[in-house]
């Protein structure tokens, strides 16, 4: 950033390198087409030969550890969808999940209970889609404050019997906002109260038009109960994600999000990460808030050990050096040292915000005694 190539200066002036030695010699500089010269010197040399210098491009930390951000339409690749299952309290957000983890549990394996973090896969017609298990909408609220969104799906979870209540209310509003495709699971049609008409008339006043009604939003009548309505609930949701084209690299340094952390006892530091473009691979190096690491062991939904995992996984790491916090963007990076190094500035950044807010509410307490 202080300082540039000789033909690096040549060709972003658009001058012959030889025009740009000869100045060089002018002020005294002895320097050949490769060798190195500092920002002052450069800018000289710039003025001499007519261009404007804009004033030095200050790189930060972020731009020089992290790959750009662009992948090239070729490079993409069709990725799972990241569906997300909200609604009402007790309206059976956790049953419908369960209810899909027996889906791919063999008849012969029904006993062995898959180890539970917080996300977890399923396939479907040979498709796979990935179930985020998000208590009380944390990462996913987090990870929208800072603009960046984990789920591309979002199944809303209305019991049957209950109707719209306000948390559906407020699961349709983030919904809204994270700009992601709902799809209804009307759910406890076994009940003899169920009135999955009733909840669909409610709907439409939330500007969720059922299909069948000429609008655009797939109702699902399931029972997490009797498993009815689940297989048709996971086909609508791999059309869904059909239409949606969802892709993502899965060949460059792996970025996503973190969806829960936690401190093991013997393990240290775990987190369970959503890779969203990249592939993560055993021993990377990672970045998540101020958190940084080599990933030790990389373990999927069902405790098996990984070596790498490709966009839209979900996986339990370890190996950070504390425990990010969920929402927390995560980021495999190359250079170990200016890793620590951004995570150390981040660390200042939030004490300095920290204090910020403290002295800003002790100067709202020194007003109010005046
Ligand atoms: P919170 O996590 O507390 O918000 O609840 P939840 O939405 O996860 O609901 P949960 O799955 O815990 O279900 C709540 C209650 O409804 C439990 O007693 C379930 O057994 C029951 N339940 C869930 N699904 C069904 C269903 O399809 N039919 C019937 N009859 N009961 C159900
Ligand atoms: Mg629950």
């Amino acid at each position: 950033p202080d300082e540039i190539a000789v033909g690096e200066l040549a060709t972003r002036l658009k001058v012959n390198v030889a025009q740009v030695i000869k100045k060089l010699m002018g002020l005294g500089v002895m320097a050949s087409i490769s060798e190195v010269i500092d920002f002052d010197t450069a800018s000289l040399v710039a003025e001499e030969l007519g261009a404007k210098v804009e004033h030095e491009v200050h790189v930060t930390i972020e731009e020089r550890l992290f790959e750009v951000d662009e992948d090239r339409e070729e490079d993409l690749q069709e990725r799972p969808p990241v569906v997300v299952v909200m609604g009402h309290v007790d309206h059976g957000k956790t049953s419908i999940l369960d209810a899909i983890r027996k889906t791919r549990v063999t008849a012969g394996e029904a006993g062995g209970i898959t180890q539970h973090i917080g996300a977890y896969q399923v396939e479907k017609n040979g498709k796979v889609i990935t179930f985020l298990d998000t208590p009380g909408h944390e990462a996913f609220t987090s990870m929208r404050a800072r603009g960046a969104n984990l789920t591309d799906i979002a199944v809303l979870v209305v019991a049957a019997d209950d109707g719209i209540m306000p948390q559906t209310v407020e699961s349709i509003n983030h919904a809204k906002a994270a700009g992601v495709t709902v799809i209804v699971a009307i759910n406890k049609m076994d009940k003899p109260t169920a009135n999955p008409t009733h909840v669909m008339e409610q709907l439409t006043q939330y500007e969720l038009v059922p299909e069948e009604w000429g609008g655009d939003t797939i109702c699902v009548p399931v029972s997490a109960l009797t498993g009815q309505g689940i297989e048709d609930l996971l086909e609508n949701i791999i059309l869904v994600a059909e239409v949606k084209e969802l892709k993502a690299n899965p060949n460059r340094r792996a970025k996503g999000a973190v969806i829960e952390a936690r401190l093991d006892k013997g393990q240290g530091p775990v987190a369970t990460i959503l890779v969203q473009k990249g592939t993560l691979h055993q021993g990377d190096i990672v970045i998540a808030g101020t958190a940084v690491g080599r990933v030790r062991v990389m373990r999927d939904d069902q405790g098996r050990n990984l070596k790498e995992a490709g966009p839209s996984t979900p996986v339990e790491i370890t190996g950070l050096t504390e425990v990010p916090a969920a929402g927390d963007i995560f980021d495999a990076v190359e250079d170990e040292k200016l890793a620590r190094e951004l995570a150390d500035q981040r660390a200042v950044e939030a004490k300095e915000k920290q204090f910020a807010a403290y002295k800003k509410v002790t100067l709202d307490n020194l007003f109010s005694q005046i």
